[in-house]
């Protein structure tokens, strides 16, 4: 079993930004428990972090036969990005959305996700955890079906 983990912009400079918001734990700290759970779980992991949102659709259709599952926070581009929600929907690799913060406790822009209808499922509000408990739903989904 493989995942594709996808990080969306500003992503790389956790640990800096606004640690109120998203804590101290940095991406490579994330990423670095991630690869123990996956581990732990027994599948393998794939990880792309970008700014630009051309380079996520790119991950994501070139994950087509090769991941059976996509871990996604797409940061702001869950509340803007229709070509995202597009690319996940052409290759149809079962996706659960997480979010560091609560979105939902947050301004009303932050409300909406264009990833939610095509998503499995949304874990938001758990700080670096949520990618965790993310990972552990998809893999957990995943063995189901
Ligand atoms: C975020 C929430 C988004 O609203 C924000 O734009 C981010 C990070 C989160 O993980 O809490 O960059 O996706």
């Amino acid at each position: 079993l493989s995942i594709l983990v996808v990080h969306g912009p500003n992503l790389n400079m956790l640990g800096v930004r606004e640690p109120g918001t998203y804590g101290n734990v940095t991406l490579e700290t994330i990423n670095c428990l991630l690869g123990e759970k996956a581990e732990y779980l027994g599948c393998s992991l794939s990880i792309v972090q970008s700014n630009q949102e051309g380079d996520l659709v790119d991950a994501i259709q070139a994950a087509l036969g090769q991941h059976q599952g996509i871990l996604i926070n797409a940061a702001a581009y869950t509340h803007t990005s229709v070509a995202i929600r597009d690319a996940l929907s052409a290759v149809k690799i079962p996706t659960v959305e997480v979010h560091l913060s609560n979105i939902y406790q947050r301004e009303s822009f932050r409300h909406h996700s264009y990833i939610a209808p095509v998503a499995v499922g949304q874990i938001s509000g758990f700080g670096s955890n949520s990618y965790l408990l993310g990972l552990d739903a998809l893999h957990h989904y995943l063995n189901q079906t």
